[in-house]
């Protein structure tokens, strides 16, 4: 059978104009990535304001994401989008701000912590499967991740949906998304960012509310049973730079959970939608899939011991965030004068690592826009450069929640594979980029037991 090509998006042969980008940018960012990005290291050029490159090639993205990473702080209008939410956590702050946070948080996320909270994962899985055995019809599968992997992450970060109005919480992320979350024309035009932008006005009763509920859900446990959980919340509590033994400040936890609860649980469930889609698009991968999870699990939801039995599962689950990475777009400053494929890099310069055409370029991999989950059996990814493929970063900021990430996703995606089969009910969706990337309009899947 011929490979699945799955959608994409038309890339501009020209470079568009800074009104026409600004457009582009707030309805579909994955529209400005020029054609030309898909084939060459670098591009570069101007808005009339500033200068800008575009990095896809490996070799340039180890050297800004590892080498030299000093030199390339995160963007300003990045953070400016996040901070009003997030304040100066772990992914916004640079420095020795940065510094001791990171060395107090890794240890939350170390592999043994992230394990205990499997059996939780497992619960979700049982409950999502649950929630679509019962449903009639096709059913929205964008919808249903989001709430499977909310439902982890209310689990682990805020003890349960009882202290907790998920419906309510969900609405302020949504409204915090379509306000603060998209770039204004007065980044475009290099406004301070000391000056609120309309979105961010308008977003703040949503940051207000999202606030609020996580601080209630920290204080009930602060008053209950502290240490007693060991789970996600618990070790936040404990958590403290083991250089010099700083713990959190209130303000610093709330930001820092904050953050875990929008991040972690729309990207987890973003690359469970994208894998299903494109599983129900290629009924033999999905077969074989099937295969893999029923001989381990029979009727049983999946546990984190299951997993090294589903190598494909985990190929499927890679090759779904090689072609529509969650992250697809990162932005950095650059500090001082620098050369990246024997171009100038200046200072104030942006610079865009493109993880969305690197992941689909013609110069690293064969057939980039085919669905193959081959691409990630053992032997191709031992032959390949570690920084051809970058989905949770690379370098001291990879993301500090990929193995949590790849361990809801796994048992979510494997508990699921076991009990149905899915095939494709709706119209086929486009990737959108806004902060991440979202099949428009969503992925309608019919599913029987299979
Ligand atoms: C499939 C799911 C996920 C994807 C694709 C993803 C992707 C990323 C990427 C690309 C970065 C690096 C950003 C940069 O260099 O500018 C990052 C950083 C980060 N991620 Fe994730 N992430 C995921 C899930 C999670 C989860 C579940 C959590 C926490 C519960 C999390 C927490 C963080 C944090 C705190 C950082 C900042 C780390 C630092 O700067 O030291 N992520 N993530």
């Amino acid at each position: 059978m011929d490979a699945f090509i799955p959608p994409t998006v038309e890339a501009p042969t020209e470079p568009l104009g800074v009104l026409a980008s600004l457009r582009a940018v707030r309805r579909n960012a994955l529209t400005v990535l020029p054609s030309i990005s898909f084939t060459q290291p670098i591009v570069s050029g101007t808005t009339g304001l500033g200068r800008w490159h575009m990095v896809q090639g490996p070799e340039g993205l180890r050297h800004i994401f590892l080498d030299n990473v000093d030199n390339y702080p995160k963007s300003e209008v990045m953070i400016r989008m996040l901070r009003s939410a997030v304040g100066e956590s772990l992914f916004t702050s640079e420095g020795a701000r940065w510094r001791w946070q990171r060395r107090a948080i890794a240890p939350v996320f170390a592999s043994r912590n992230v394990h205990a909270l499997a059996p939780m994962m497992t619960q979700t899985a049982e409950r999502a499967t649950a929630r679509l055995a019962a449903a009639d019809g096709p059913v929205e599968i964008v919808r249903e991740m989001l709430s499977a992997t909310f439902d982890v992450i209310c689990e682990v970060a805020l003890s349960g949906r009882e202290h907790f109005d998920a419906e309510e919480y969900g609405a302020a992320i949504i409204k915090y998304f379509v306000t603060v979350g998209r770039a204004s024309l007065m980044d475009f035009l290099d406004l301070p960012h000391w000056i609120p932008r309309p979105g961010e006005i308008r977003g703040r009763s949503a940051v207000r509310t999202m606030h609020r509920m996580v601080a209630q859900a920290i204080e009930a446990r602060r008053q209950s049973n502290p240490g007693q959980l060991d789970d996600l919340l618990d070790h936040m509590l404990k958590a403290e730079d083991p250089e010099t033994g700083r713990k959190m400040s209130p303000t610093d936890l709330l930001h820092n959970m904050q953050f875990f609860i929008v991040a972690g649980h729309e990207t987890t469930a973003l690359a469970l939608a994208w894998s299903l889609f494109l599983l129900s698009h290629d009924q033999e991968a999905q077969a074989h899939a099937h295969e893999e999870a029923r001989t381990v699990l029979g009727e049983r939801a999946a546990s984190a011991d299951d997993l090294p039995r589903a190598p494909y599962i985990e190929q499927t689950l890679q090759e779904a965030m090689r072609l529509y990475p969650p992250v697809g777009l990162l932005a950095r400053n650059v500090l001082a004068p620098n050369e990246l494929y024997g171009r100038e890099i200046r200072t104030r310069d942006t610079v865009f690592l493109n993880i969305f055409a690197l992941h689909r370029h013609e110069m690293y991999w064969n057939a980039p826009n085919a669905f193959d989950p081959e691409n990630f059996a053992p032997d191709r990814v031992a032959e390949r450069d570690r920084f051809q493929y970058l989905p949770f970063g690379a370098g001291p900021r990879i993301c500090v929640g990929a193995n949590f990430a790849m361990m809801q996703a796994q048992i979510i995606l494997m508990t699921l594979l076991a009990r149905f089969r899915f095939t494709p009910a709706g119209p086929l969706p486009k990737p959108v980029m806004h902060m991440t990337i979202r099949p428009d309009p969503g992925v309608t899947l019919d599913l029987v037991a299979a």
